[in-house]
């Protein structure tokens, strides 16, 4: 069975750790992508986790996975509330799909309500700071299981 997962990441999400770290928290990107590749191993999932600022590059992402994964998690940061193009290539996707927020985007700017993502995703996780990542992999691994 195929386990490989992708993670993915929109713009301005490299500063993790340095940038509004009271809404971001202080954990780098790096960090995470740490842990994720960790949580990934114990769930006997093998995590490919990507950070991008440029909209297309996202899309030839989740193309790509659509070819090679068997799940995505994804957190399209600003993306999220502005991006039809991510949203048609997750539609694109058989696989199941988690989207992710490290803040609470629902006590934040009415902007950040509305999420594109949202519309395709398979479950969501917001507002649980990183560890909504490990939170997104356990629920991929529990559907990937079904
Ligand atoms: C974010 C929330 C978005 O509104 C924002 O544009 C981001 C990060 C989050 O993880 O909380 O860049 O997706």
């Amino acid at each position: 069975m195929n386990r490989l997962v992708y993670v993915l990441n929109g713009p301005n999400l490299n500063l993790l750790g340095e940038r509004q770290p009271l809404i971001y928290g202080s954990d780098t990107l790096g960090e995470v992508e740490g842990r994720c590749i960790e949580t990934g191993e114990k769930l006997g999932l093998e995590v490919h986790f990507f950070q991008s600022n440029a909209e297309h590059e996202l899309v030839n992402l989740i193309q790509e996975a659509r070819r090679t994964a068997a799940g995505i998690v994804i957190n399209a940061a600003a993306y999220t509330h502005t991006s039809v193009a991510i949203l048609d290539a997750l539609n694109a996707c058989e696989f199941p799909v988690i989207e992710v927020h490290i803040s609470n985007v629902h006590k934040r700017e009415s902007f950040r309500h509305f999420s594109y993502i949202s519309q395709r995703a398979d479950g969501i996780i917001i507002g649980c700071g990183t560890q909504g990542y490990d939170f997104a992999l356990q629920r991929l691994a529990t559907l990937l299981a079904k």
